[in-house]
């Protein structure tokens, strides 16, 4: 049986959209605790919760699709998505950007590499619904 939906419209929806956007913040939450770790000289636990991360984020996506907040049209839906992550790739590296010009070097090299990812993002999801889709 489909996950899809199964929560929209009933009692549950409000509850699992809580959840949802819990795993999201906490999803960055551990991400940033990578960071922290990784800054303080602690590379393996910086991995382990980057792990934890990612399991939040995929509870975050299961709260999602109950909900119903995502889109069985895979080929439309990743075709806007490729466009979003490019468009917003741009902006991140507009932004690392104006990071660089107030000195922030370090700040503006991360939210570059950012930027980077999303444009990158952008370009598999093409590959991948031509290739799948
Ligand atoms: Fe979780
Ligand atoms: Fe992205």
């Amino acid at each position: 049986m489909s996950l899809i939906g199964l929560t929209k419209g009933t009692d549950l929806e409000e509850k699992i959209t809580e959840m949802w956007k819990a795993e999201a913040i906490g999803a960055a939450t551990y991400q940033a605790f990578a960071i922290v770790a990784q800054e303080k000289g602690l590379p393996e636990l910086a991995d382990e919760l980057k792990k934890i991360s990612a399991d939040e984020a995929r509870h975050g996506g299961l709260y999602a699709s109950l909900n119903g907040h995502t889109n069985e049209n895979l080929r439309d839906a990743l075709s806007s998505m490729s466009i979003g992550e490019i468009s917003a790739g741009e902006k991140i590296k507009e932004l690392s950007n104006i990071l660089d010009k107030l000195g922030l070097k370090e700040a503006a090299q991360a939210v570059h590499t950012a930027g980077e990812d999303e444009c990158r993002h952008g370009e598999i999801l093409k590959e991948l619904i031509e290739k799948y889709l």
